[in-house]
């Protein structure tokens, strides 16, 4: 394929099915924003490179080699939105505005990965960040809010991961233990977490590596890193979810790929997906702010896949949605087919018809290849006589209707 017909890799193109799916999931998320009284914030695709740096971690894998850079500039294109919508709060000192706000937001991130199944370079997020609150009613209504969305769009196969980091003492104690149990098994580490192990051990913990998670399997964690108040705040939770009736696996190993959280950590996991198993995933991080050097305000929050919920949307089928038909005209009704169709949708009812020239028989062709459920027949006898053929592709049932009468006679017959 030459190079200027291809796609750039570890990009995708929606077509029709995936821009329907799109759609499909930004329309239900919105409905549950709106319920759960979440309000949109739409920010840039370009960020300052220094933000992420300290939001996110100067060694996490975002940062070590997956930002995509502007030659000869310290702008990124975003790889997440989390740290953004900290750096808006912090620009527009919200917080002398008000002490709570919930955002929702669903846009595009990049990461400049190793692209495969599910691992795009660019991809959608539809995510939520709760600030303001250390509620953990709050952890609970930001892990419901995904489920629900994740539930109304019809994934079936998903479960919940939860673990919690603690505060950043408690994250201290956690990477002086892994550190201490992995010293032995040091040699059998990637290059990678041999590092990691002494700059950042929980990263280890991260690693995708099949002989790097055989080490890490082995490591004995719990809750016992946990201070009071953070083992409190996460039985508290685990608590409200049981009431819920969430289910979920409590994953002591689970430690999430971004430096910036703290106490509350989930995934929400499909077995449909394979290697990259999470459809979402996030937590609290009460510590952001302060890593970007200002005042702490504590938050929590979660983003989606959207690519990854295509993918495990495979039996996606088109919801029903306005009634609409296929207009095909024999002879030349060219001037009266377009009008036609402009009063029908005039009283919502979607139409289309052939631009092209097509004989009667490929455009009821074309309606049938296109999905077509019902097509208006316009012949000149009949539009004499102000009436039109109404045809049932379903049944291949045909009937005669008064012109006056055919948006009403659609109605009822997209119904049946
Ligand atoms: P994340 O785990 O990096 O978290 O991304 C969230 C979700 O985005 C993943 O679970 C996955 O579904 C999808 N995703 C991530 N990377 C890729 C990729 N390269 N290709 C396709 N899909 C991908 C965050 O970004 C945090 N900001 C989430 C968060 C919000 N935490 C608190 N608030």
């Amino acid at each position: 394929m030459k190079k200027e017909y291809s796609n750039v890799r570890g990009t995708i193109d929606f077509s029709e099915r995936e821009a329907l799916i799109y759609e499909y999931l930004r329309e239900k998320s919105l409905k549950f924003f709106k319920l759960y009284q979440y309000q949109q914030l739409i920010l840039p695709l370009l960020e300052e490179e220094s933000l992420f740096i300290k939001g996110v971690g100067q060694g996490t894998d975002i940062v070590q080699g997956q930002m995509m850079k502007i030659e000869g500039k310290s702008i990124v294109l975003r790889p997440e939105a989390t740290a953004q919508i900290v750096r808006h709060y912090l620009q527009h000192r919200l917080d002398k505005k008000n002490n709570f706000y919930k955002f929702f937001y669903i846009g595009p991130m990049f990461r400049g990965e190793r692209p495969q199944k599910g691992r795009l370079r660019q991809f959608n997020h539809i995510g939520a960040e709760a600030v303001g609150s250390n509620s953990f009613y709050l952890d609970a209504e930001i892990i419901k809010l995904a489920l629900d969305i994740v539930n109304a769009a019809g994934i079936e196969k998903k479960e919940l991961q939860i673990n919690s980091l603690g505060c950043a003492q408690d994250k201290k104690k956690s990477a002086k233990k892994i550190k201490n149990d992995l010293a032995k098994d040091k040699k059998k580490l990637c290059s990678n977490c041999q590092k990691r192990l002494e700059r950042n051990p929980l990263r280890v913990l991260d690693c995708k590596l099949p002989s790097c998670r055989k080490v890490a399997v082995n490591l004995e964690l719990d809750k016992s890193h946990l201070c009071l108040d953070c083992r409190q705040h996460f039985e508290n939770l685990l608590t409200l979810l049981d009431q819920l009736e969430v289910t979920y696996n409590y994953q002591p190993n689970l430690v999430r790929g971004l430096d910036y959280y703290t106490n509350t950590v989930f995934e929400i996991t499909s077995s449909q997906l394979g290697a990259q198993d999470a459809l979402g995933a996030g937590g609290r991080y009460n510590n952001l702010f302060h890593r970007l050097g200002a005042i702490e305000v504590p938050a929590v929050g979660f983003a989606l896949g959207v690519e990854r919920m295509i993918l495990a949307l495979d039996h996606f089928t088109k919801p029903k949605e306005i009634p609409s038909v296929f207009i095909a005209k024999a002879g030349v009704l060219e001037r009266e087919v377009f009008f036609l169709s402009a009063g029908l949708r005039r009283q919502g009812i979607a139409s289309n018809f052939d631009f092209c020239g097509k004989s009667l028989k490929a455009q009821m062709r074309y309606a049938q290849k296109t999905g077509a459920e019902l097509v208006v027949i316009l012949g000149e006898k009949e539009f004499n006589k102000k009436e039109v053929i109404l045809r049932d592709m379903k049944n291949s049932k045909q009937e005669t209707v008064k012109l006056e009468e055919l948006a009403a006679r659609i109605r009822v017959a997209s119904r049946e």
